[in-house]
Formats: structure tokens, C-alpha cells, sequence
């Protein structure tokens, strides 16, 4: 069996990560071959109920689960990291603008970018689970010079799920047969859930879904703001946010980038921008990617029609606009 790779959670007393963790100590993310060390980072007055997740964990009596590390200190998490979800992050308070929150995260960020940089492995890939997911997976990586842009990703595979059961559910197939929809841009209500490039595997073989939805109203209009404010129903319903869903989709994205994509079919990730599809560069956007030998390429090629020109360039502008109040806060 391999050697145990060091694997960093932070908001490890939270509610995503209590979904989160079964899923890294039981093998469905690294495969069932490789054992794990979780180091789990939260502040320090989260220590007491991080001590009862580790008790969990111990409970859980599983092979591949080595060393369990809760700790308050990102100079003891991020050491020797081969891989890390950023889950925690200030959650917003009532009153709180949305500036505040910004502000408050991106401080955050910059500490764990600057940890990741001096204690981690070069090559860890970092997920970015913690809102605003994509502004700050840029700033850890601003503050990580020495690692790789590449190896920081945001979180917008959970809109990509939403996207895919949808579009399932809207053709009455199973969920599996439904492949390659994209999220462009922020996880945020600007996001472009689009399925003009997607396919639909039916009895008959497969076939575009436009082509077999065959109601492009509905799927520039209805399908679009569903995925774009289903964060924000189950908040409504739940009176907390998604965290199993959430944490699911952390496991997917990981899994995809660690293990590879199956050929033909594609992922979303928030990668730092290269200047593909006239996105501006320097942001962390998500593109639709594959993904092999742990590296992921952009898609490219695909056209974009006007309707998804305005959309992308959309969610491109929000994405600046918090870049320039993130350096702003790091400025003072
Ligand atoms: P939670 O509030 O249950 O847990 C957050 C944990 O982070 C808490 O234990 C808190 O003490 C910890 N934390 C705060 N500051 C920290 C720091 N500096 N270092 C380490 N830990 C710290 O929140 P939940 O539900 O687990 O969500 C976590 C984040 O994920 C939120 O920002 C949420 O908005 C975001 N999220 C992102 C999604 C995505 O699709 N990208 C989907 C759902 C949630």
C-alpha cells in the first residue's frame, strides 16, 4: 500500500466538513489504496467540538485513515500537504454587507496562502470550498508564490451537480446519463449554468440536449435561475446552507483532479484565468476542464453564442469587481 499523504481540512468543526470527512477517511476521493493523514484546522474556540469530530473519526475504525491532527495552527495543518479543502470562512452575519464578508475572508485567505507557501508540498492542489469561493482561491494564490497558479482551484462543482440532476430530472433519465453541462464564471448568482454543449445519453444513443429538451426558453430562462438561486431555496428550507451536497461535490472535484477525467467528458472548476474564451486574465473563473496525470486543460473551442457572450462577461465583471475590493482590504 502507498504512504500516507497529508491531507488538510479547515473548517474541520463545521458542518461541511462533518460530511466531508467520511468521505476522505473511507477512500471515495483518494481511491482505496491510498491512506490518509487528515490534519484538521478551525480556530481555536471550535477545539472542543473538533475534539469530538476526532472521536467520530476514531470511530469510524477505517484502515486508511492514519494520523488524525486537530489543530488551531495553519503551520501544523499545511505542513507537508498534498492536498487541501478550504472549507472554512467567515459565515455571513445578519446586517453584514456583503463587503464586510469579503473583507473579513480575504484575510483568511492571505494567511492560509501564506502557510500553504512556506509548509506544504510544492505541488498540493488546493480546493477552495469557503465563500466568496472564487475571489478567494485567488487570493491564496497570490499569497503562495511559490506554488503553482494551476494548483489552486475554486468550488463550482456543486452547481455543476445541481445542473446535471436538473437536466435529469427535466428528461426523465437517470442522472449519469446526462453529461458535460458547464458552469461559467463565480459561484454566485452570476454563474452561467449552460447546457447547450451538454448530452443526453437515451435508449435511441445520444443526442444535444437542446435538441432533446427542445425548449431554449426554459433553458436560457427557467434551468438558469434555478441553478443560480438553489443555494439559496435550500437556505430558505433548511435555515442553513447546503453542507452534504456541498461537501459531495468537494469530494467530486477532488476525486476528478486527482484521479482524472473519464475521456470525453468534462468537469467545472474555478481555475485561474488564461485569457481562454476572452476572459480576462487573473481571475479565478470557472471553465469547463479535463483533467489527467493531475493536471486539468481548459475545453477549448466550443462556441459561444451572444446569449452566452452577455452571461460570461457577466459573471467575468463581478469577478474583477471583487478582485479590486479584495486588494483594496490587503492594501489597508
Ligand atoms: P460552518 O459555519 O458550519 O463551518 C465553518 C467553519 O469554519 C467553522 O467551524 C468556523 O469556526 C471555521 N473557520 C472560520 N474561520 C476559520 C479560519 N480562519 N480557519 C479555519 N477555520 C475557520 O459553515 P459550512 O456550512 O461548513 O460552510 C463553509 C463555507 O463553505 C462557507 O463559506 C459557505 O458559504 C461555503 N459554501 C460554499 C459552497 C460552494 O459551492 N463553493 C457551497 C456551500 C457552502
Amino acid at each position: 500500500m502507498a504512504e500516507p499523504i497529508n491531507v488538510v481540512v479547515t473548517g474541520a468543526a463545521g458542518q461541511i466538513a462533518y460530511s466531508l470527512l467520511y468521505q476522505l477517511a473511507a477512500g471515495s476521493v483518494f481511491g482505496p489504496e491510498q491512506p490518509i493523514n487528515l490534519r484538521l484546522l478551525d480556530i481555536p474556540p471550535m477545539m472542543e467540538v473538533l475534539q469530538g469530530v476526532v472521536m467520530e473519526l476514531d470511530d469510524l475504525a477505517l484502515n486508511l485513515l492514519r494520523e488524525v491532527t486537530p489543530t488551531a495552527d495553519p503551520a501544523v495543518a499545511f505542513k507537508d500537504a498534498a492536498a487541501a479543502f478550504l472549507v472554512g470562512a467567515m459565515p455571513r452575519k445578519q446586517g453584514m454587507e456583503r463587503k464586510d464578508l469579503l473583507s473579513a475572508n480575504v484575510k483568511i485567505f492571505k494567511v492560509q496562502g501564506e502557510a500553504l507557501d512556506k509548509f506544504a508540498r510544492k505541488d498540493v492542489k488546493v480546493l477552495v470550498v469557503g465563500n466568496p469561493a472564487n475571489t478567494n482561491a485567488l487570493i491564496c494564490s497570490h499569497y503562495a508564490p511559490s506554488i503553482p497558479k494551476e494548483n489552486f482551484t475554486a468550488m463550482t462543482r456543486l452547481d455543476q451537480n445541481r445542473a446535471q440532476a436538473a437536466l435529469a430530472a427535466r428528461l426523465s433519465v437517470q442522472v449519469d446519463r446526462v453529461q458535460n453541462v458547464i458552469i461559467w464564471g463565480n459561484h454566485s448568482s452570476t454563474q452561467y449554468p449552460d447546457a447547450h454543449h451538454a448530452l443526453v445519453h437515451l435508449p435511441t444513443g445520444a443526442k444535444p440536449v437542446p435538441e432533446a429538451v427542445n425548449d431554449d426558453a426554459w433553458l436560457n430562462g427557467e434551468f438558469v435561475e434555478k441553478i443560480q438561486k438553489r443555494g439559496a431555496a435550500v437556505i430558505a428550507a433548511r435555515k442553513m446552507s447546503s453542507a452534504m451536497s456541498a461537501a459531495k461535490a468537494a469530494g467530486d472535484h477532488m476525486r476528478d483532479w486527482w484521479i482524472g477525467t473519464r475521456p470525453g467528458k468534462w468537469v467545472s472548476m474555478g481555475v485561474v484565468s488564461d485569457g481562454s474564451y476572452g476572459i480576462p486574465k487573473d481571475i479565478v473563473f470557472s471553465f469547463p476542464v479535463t483533467i489527467k496525470d493531475h493536471q486539468f486543460k481548459i475545453v477549448q473551442g466550443l462556441p459561444i453564442n451572444e446569449f452566452a457572450r452577455a452571461k460570461l462577461n457577466a459573471t467575468a465583471k463581478e469577478l474583477e469587481e471583487e478582485r479590486a475590493e479584495a486588494n483594496s482590504v490587503l492594501e489597508q
